[in-house]
């Protein structure tokens, strides 16, 4: 208990402490398909895919990988960004938080078995979070509250999904897989969290997944509707109580659940602020929203090629927009927009830090997304069935679709128990 008695009051550090992310990392699966091809099987004009919905290719997660081997690939990772070593034991970490709304347990948290795998200290608190698609921000900023309260500590978040709804359904063009990862700290090297956000929460039927199956239900066009409806709220809000504009903003980032979505919300709020534009101050006020829609296609980038990763989608983003555009700068503000269906809303903010570029590892990224492997539509077919059963069978993982840039694997599920392996040293990142 020594820790958890210090508290914000007794300790001035912690008071005025920045916090917010020191690093961010992706895994995704080495294997994907390209949604040109999934349009042709489907009968669907390719079009519709890559410019309505706005997705060129899809991650496809084999049956050997789920939340907790792809959280840990994407941990280990983070913390290797962040400076810590398995060698020294990961020590600071004194949290860890795996939000995802593909858990594989009703009771057991799935941070737990991603504790174990990357081999952090026992002393440790360890859950799992979740509120949909909103489940990594959750995370983010309960271990934003958690870092404030005890600054000599770090913080571990993973948002990882399996994003399913079925073959051959509506849904079946915006499904993904991967998890992203972040180390919170106090002075954190990437971005400082800012302390005001605005949340809106309303009981609604827009998606849900009952607990015997792991495809969703979506009400499709209604969910677009009401991600768009609660960015409207939460905005408008936010600028009453913070005074703040889209002037103020260097970039805005959004839940992806596809690449068209976030710009449904957010176009209104850039028309708006061009119509306003007439009369006053012409041109300069243009300038925001030109650079803002640029910045928006940036960070779409990855989730183009990955899919929905769900309550990694917005952190994706984030990624994407810091390695795809090299005039970002220190000291600029990017708002954050997190939803999740059920729903929740919010928008917060972050500046990033001087020196924020030598924390990322964009290469790396890049290599990751070029060099995974293409399935035709015939195998992914096949892989999408091969899982594990929601029944009390045994079951054991595939070994012909084996990722060698992800150490862990789900071995098997055997008299009902998951059983993780670690296949090998960690790749040097
Ligand atoms: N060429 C170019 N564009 C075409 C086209 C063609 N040949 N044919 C259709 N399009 C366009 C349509 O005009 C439409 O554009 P707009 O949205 O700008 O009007 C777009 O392609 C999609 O067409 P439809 O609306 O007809 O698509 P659909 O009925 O097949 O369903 C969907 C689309 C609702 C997104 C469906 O994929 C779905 O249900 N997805 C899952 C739910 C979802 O992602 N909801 C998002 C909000 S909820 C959330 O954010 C949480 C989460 O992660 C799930």
């Amino acid at each position: 208990m020594t820790d958890m008695t210090k508290n914000v009051t007794e300790n001035p550090i912690a008071a005025n402490a920045e916090v917010g992310i020191d690093s961010l990392a992706l895994y995704t699966p080495a294997f994907y398909i390209d949604l040109v091809e999934l349009a042709r099987k489907r009968g669907v004009d390719p079009d519709k895919f890559t410019n309505g919905i706005g997705q060129d290719q899809q991650a496809v997660a084999p049956s050997n990988q789920d939340i907790v081997t792809m959280g840990a690939a994407a941990a280990l990772k983070a913390l290797y960004f962040s400076g810590e070593t398995e060698a020294a034991g990961f020590h600071d970490v004194g949290l860890l938080i795996v939000g995802t709304e593909s858990g594989v347990d009703a009771s057991k948290a799935s941070a737990l078995f991603v504790h174990d795998l990357i081999g952090l200290t026992p002393w440790c608190r360890c859950l799992e979070i979740k509120e949909a698609c909103f489940g990594g921000t959750a995370a983010l900023l309960t271990a934003y509250d958690y870092v404030k309260a005890h600054p000599d500590k770090k913080a571990l978040v993973i948002a990882a999904d399996i994003a399913r709804y079925g073959l051959d359904t509506p849904g079946e063009v915006t499904q993904g897989a991967g998890a992203m990862a972040m180390v919170v700290s106090r002075d954190p090297r990437l971005m400082v969290l800012e302390p005001h956000s605005t949340a809106y929460s309303a009981s609604i039927g827009d998606f849900w997944r009952p607990v015997y199956t792991d495809m969703a239900l979506a009400r499709g066009k209604y969910s677009t509707e009401q991600y768009v409806d609660f960015f409207g709220k939460v905005w408008k809000r936010y600028g009453q109580e913070t005074g703040r504009t889209l002037a103020d903003f260097a970039a805005l980032c959004f839940h992806l659940p596809y690449t068209k979505m976030g710009m449904k919300a957010f176009k209104p709020v850039l028309d708006a602020w061009e119509l306003l534009d007439e009369g006053s101050s012409g041109s300069l006020r243009k300038e925001p929203t030109d650079r803002l829609r640029d910045r928006y296609r940036l960070s779409t980038v990855y989730s183009r090629r990955v899919g929905n990763i769900y309550s990694g989608s917005l952190y994706l983003g984030l990624l994407s927009l810091l390695d795809n555009d090299p005039s970002l700068q220190e000291g600029d503000r990017i708002g954050l927009f997190s939803y999740g269906s059920g729903a929740v809303g919010e928008f917060f903010s972050g500046i990033l830090r001087p020196g924020f570029r030598q924390v990322l590892h964009s290469d790396h990224t890049r290599a990751m997304l070029d060099k995974r492997f293409k399935l035709a539509i015939d195998s992914y077919e096949r892989v999408f069935q091969d899982v594990v059963p929601y029944g009390p069978e045994d079951f054991t993982t595939t070994r012909q679709l084996l990722d060698k840039t992800n150490p862990f694997i789900l071995d098997r599920v055997e008299g009902q128990e998951r059983i993780y392996r670690r296949l090998g040293d960690s790749p040097r990142w």
